[in-house]
Formats: C-alpha cells, structure tokens, sequence
C-alpha cells in the first residue's frame, strides 16, 4: 500500500479518505515540523498533504525523491516553491473555492470589529469600568453608503464584495482583470490602485502573495489613505509593510485595521499588539465547519489523484503530467 504523510491534524473528512486509499502518517504534534522533523518522518511518503506553515521547495523535494504530489491545505500557496516543483515534474494542488466565502465573511467580522471598536469595548466591559451610557463613547465608522476598496478582485474579493449589496456602498477595485460580476451587480469601478487608496473608507487585500504584491501598502499607501480609512487584511502578511502599518495606526494616519494574517507568523510586528486600533485574528479567516471540512476532502482528493500519478482537479502546474 502506498504511504502519505499530513504534515498536521486536519479534519476527519480527509483523513479517512485518506485511509481508504493509503498508509497514513500524521505528525502527532499540534505545532509545525522543522525541516528536519518532517524530512525524517516523510522518508518514506509517497505523497504529502502540506500546510501554509510548511516551506516546501526543491532542497525538500530532492530528499524526498518518492514524493509523487504535494497536496496544499489552503487556497494562498506561497509556502510552496511551484517552479522547483515543475522543474522536476512534479505536481501540486491547492483548495480554491471551499474557503471562499468563510473568509469573505471573516473580512467582514474584521471590517465591522475595527469600524465599530467592538475590542476596545468589549474589553471596556469586562474591566468593570463602564460608567454607563456616555454621547461621545466609542464613536467610529460608518459602513452603509461608504466606499469600499478591493485591492486583488478574485474570488474571494468578489464574494466580499457582493455581500455588501445590503450596505448600499460603492464599490472600487484593483486587478489584472475587469470583473464582470462586480461591475453587473454592483456598479463596481475597477480604478488605478492611487484613486482608490484615495476614495475608499475600507481598503480590503485580496491578492495573493508574490514578488508583485509583496509591501503593496507601505507608508506612501497609508499616507494615501484617508485619515477615516480602516485596512483590512485577510490574505497575506507580507502584502502589508507591518512596520509601516504601525506606524500609520500609531500616528493615526489611518483611522484603524483589521488583520488575520501577519508578515513573520506567528510573530507580530514590534508595537502592533499595543495599539488600540487593530483587530487582530489568528489567522482563522477559513476556520469554519463547512470550510475546514471542504478544504479536507478536496486536499485528500487532489492528493489521492497525485499519488496515482493522474492529474489533481486542482493542479497547480498540470503541465507536468502533461
Ligand atoms: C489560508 O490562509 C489559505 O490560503 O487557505
Ligand atoms: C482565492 O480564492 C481568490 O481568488 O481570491
């Protein structure tokens, strides 16, 4: 029987689709292999379910020469080197799709939570410390008839985006590509990334990380930003210059921001877990029942097909296999 090594615990509706078709090893700990940890314990692994937290390239993939797929549990793949991977003709996949709308949502729980202070007053609270009911307490930002900003509009900008038809805001946003839907049901202008950092009262990422995007917002970006404006980022830490950001919140140079993912996970940048006027998420954005299960049913399928040398429904490089 051919042999798969899960580099964590993943949900049980991927596990025992992997036991139907596999030997199956799992790492036993709840925290992240090193390098080493995982190369001894994937020694003999025909196939390998990865996480973010892994780095996988071609050095890992050289010493592990039985290795026939790399299953990514997650949509964002950045973890992974995909051009070693198809220099040795190897495939990998990932879970788009399953996750999409948990973390739309989520960037919607971080945009009202930062708009609206809910941290700040939900520590109020409990300290004992209310004196009631006071005019000027916690005045923050409106959302309906706003202006929302989407820089990346795939899929799951585009569901963020489509949810805020109950707020009646106008839509802006950055891509590559016009986004038919957004413009149809929304009215939704795609704008150079200067014009939108200047209008939007909500400025959301959603691209993927790469050279590209890596410190897309940085301090020109948040002194573009409205003094009002809140950022939200539910896509990939180092999209966003965290030093540059603190200092923005520091300085009050943008009114607030909403985070679930960092640049050094699981570090924070210096200064950021101090301030008032950031949420701040352990990236948990696809933490959902329907979501994780999805994502572990579609990385054991892709990874099933890889193992058995056909093509993965969600091939990264399907060039490879031709
Ligand atoms: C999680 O961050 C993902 O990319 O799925
Ligand atoms: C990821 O699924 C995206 O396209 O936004």
């Amino acid at each position: 029987m051919k042999k798969v090594y899960v580099t964590r615990e993943i949900p049980v509706a991927g596990l025992k689709l992997l036991g139907e078709n596999f030997e199956v090893k799992m790492n036993p700990h709840d925290r992240p292999l090193t390098r080493q940890e995982l190369l001894d314990a994937a020694s003999d692994a025909d196939g390998m379910l990865c996480l973010l937290t892994d780095k996988i390239d071609g050095e890992l993939m050289d010493a592990l020469p039985n290795v026939k797929g790399y299953a990514q549990y997650a949509v964002g793949y950045d973890n992974i080197n995909v051009p070693d991977a198809t220099a040795r003709k190897i495939p990998v996949s990932n879970t788009p799709g399953v996750l999409t709308n948990a973390t739309a949502e989520m960037a919607w729980a971080l945009l009202f939570a930062a708009g609206r202070r809910i941290v700040e007053s939900d520590t109020l609270m409990r300290s004992g410390k209310w004196g009631g009911w006071g005019p000027m307490q916690f005045i923050g930002g409106d959302v309906t008839g706003k202006t929302l900003g989407l820089l990346g509009a795939g899929r799951i900008g585009t569901a963020m985006a489509l949810k805020s038809k109950g707020f009646a805001m106008h839509v802006l946003y950055t891509d590559a590509f016009q986004n038919e839907v957004l413009e149809k049901e929304l009215g939704a202008r795609r704008v150079e990334m200067d014009e939108l950092l200047a209008e939007a009262d909500y400025v959301t990422v959603h691209v993927p990380l790469m050279e590209t995007t890596r410190h897309l917002m940085s301090t020109e970006q948040f002194k573009a930003m409205k003094r009002t404006a809140y950022l939200i980022n539910t896509s990939r830490g180092p999209v966003v210059d965290e030093l540059a950001l603190v200092e923005a919140l520091k300085t009050r140079e943008i009114a607030g921001a909403g985070l679930d993912v960092y640049e050094n996970e699981p570090r924070m940048a210096a200064g950021l877990s101090e301030l008032d006027n950031v949420v701040i998420c352990p990236h948990t954005a696809s933490a959902t029942v329907s979501s994780r299960d999805g994502m572990a049913v579609k990385a054991a399928n892709n990874l099933i097909a890889m193992v058995n040398g056909s093509t993965p429904p969600d091939c990264l490089n399907p060039e490879v296999l031709g």
